[in-house]
């Protein structure tokens, strides 16, 4: 008896490997310093965890609606409204158990057999295998470090055909931190307004932007814009709280419908105490979210510095999110007296067992020749890890 040809499409999680390796390393007690993680620093704000002490004592702790409770989409809806400029009644929102699956059930919602779909690459890890697990076809179009890793208006009318379904837009981006400017999004939103597909506009970064960098919503762009695209955000990284397993999507009320019913037939509805978190987290004191902001702006600040005065080494300035994703080529084919490293994913083995730095290879998120560094890490960490990384390269020749 064998698993079903439908497993056989997808890979794990190829940020896993590395991460599982250098897990396994730090249980043997060795001191690996952690760049791959994908996930905040910090713990949960105070006021959020009181507000699921408070859910629990009093009893909410049964099935909820399926959509999500209505006090929670109603914070939703209030947030955006005021935060973006959008109005959606609480039928076009649906809580899920985080962003993953309001993705994942977005593109089960849309895609079936010859369907396509669009994904900028570098792209975030799951996209192609939630869209295979679809039996839809992944469009993957590469950008380059000179456009931001951003897709241009000309690479997206290329990339259109009859078969097109949807266009992932992942903005701030995860894995290289960049972020689409007003202008830029209206390029896109003109082709978008042309054609027949929808947008799945993953914003969950939306919180974490440097420089006073102005983040639009692509929903608000315009109303023909707004029914075309279905935003997905959550709480796991504007209020640290990934393991509360919260996330949201907005969009036109029958694909929100047809979300629901794919999740009533799978996990019902997000966790009843992780709901009751939420609706504080969204609606009360903001001020912790932009403490984590201006430190991961004063840490972006320093790893950019330290990377690029490293010989060899370029890297786009990224507005946001928490990652960098430093052009490591000028490294390639160069050997140690044991390692060879001919891509990225033999230089992330190599940091990994050579000075014990744990980053994930560029490859998993489908662009080669980098690799990607979260700095959701102490100051001191950055600081040992980037010497760390300066050394191995030095002994590359
Ligand atoms: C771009 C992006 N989208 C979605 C998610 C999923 O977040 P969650 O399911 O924790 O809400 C992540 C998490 O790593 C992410 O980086």
């Amino acid at each position: 008896m064998h698993v079903s040809k439908r497993i056989n499409k997808i890979g794990v999680s190829p940020t896993m490997k590395v991460a599982a390796e250098a897990k396994l390393m730090q249980s043997r007690g060795e001191s690996v310093i952690d760049f791959s993680v994908g996930e905040p620093d910090f713990p949960t704000p105070p006021n959020v965890k009181e507000a699921a002490v408070r859910a629990i004592a009093n009893n909410q702790t049964r099935y909820t609606l399926n959509q999500g409770t209505i006090e929670l989409r109603t914070a939703i809806s209030n947030k955006l409204n005021k935060e973006n400029g959008l109005e959606y009644s609480t039928d076009e929102i649906i809580v899920s158990a985080g962003a993953k699956q309001s993705l994942y059930n977005t593109i089960q919602s849309l895609i079936y057999v010859d369907d396509e779909v669009i994904i900028p690459a570098p792209y975030w890890v799951s996209y192609p295998d939630m869209v295979s697990l679809a039996h839809g076809q992944s469009v993957i179009v590469p950008t380059t470090e000179e456009t931001g890793f951003k897709i241009t208006p000309e690479q997206l009318k290329k990339a259109i055909t009859p078969y097109t379904k949807i266009l992932i837009l992942c903005n701030p981006s995860n894995p290289t931190g960049s972020c689409y400017t007003r202008k830029e999004l209206e390029a896109i939103a003109k082709i978008v307004e042309e054609n027949n597909f929808y947008v799945i506009s993953d914003e969950i970064y939306e919180k974490i932007v440097f420089d006073n960098f102005e983040f639009v919503c692509f929903a608000s762009l315009s109303d023909k814009i707004k029914k075309k695209t279905i935003t997905v955000n959550g709480l796991s990284k504007s209020y640290a709280m990934t393991g509360w397993r919260v996330g949201y999507a907005a969009g036109p009320e029958n694909i929100i419908q047809a979300i629901n019913k794919i999740q009533s037939h799978s996990t019902s509805n997000a966790s009843s105490v992780s709901q009751a978190a939420s609706i504080e987290a969204l609606k009360g004191s903001q001020d912790y979210v932009e403490m984590m902001r201006k430190e991961y702006e004063q840490r972006r600040n320093f790893l950019y510095d330290a990377l690029i005065s490293i010989k060899g080494i370029t890297c786009y300035k990224p507005e946001g999110a928490f990652f960098l994703f430093p052009n490591f080529t000028n490294y390639f084919h160069k050997s140690t007296h044991v390692f060879r490293i001919e891509h990225s994913f033999d230089l992330a083995m190599y940091l990994l067992h050579h000075v014990k730095v744990a980053t994930v290879p560029g490859s998993a998120f489908g662009a080669e020749g980098y690799l990607r560094l979260s700095y959701a890490t102490s100051m001191e960490d950055l600081k040992e890890g980037v010497e760390r990384i300066k050394e191995a390269l030095a002994q590359l020749h």
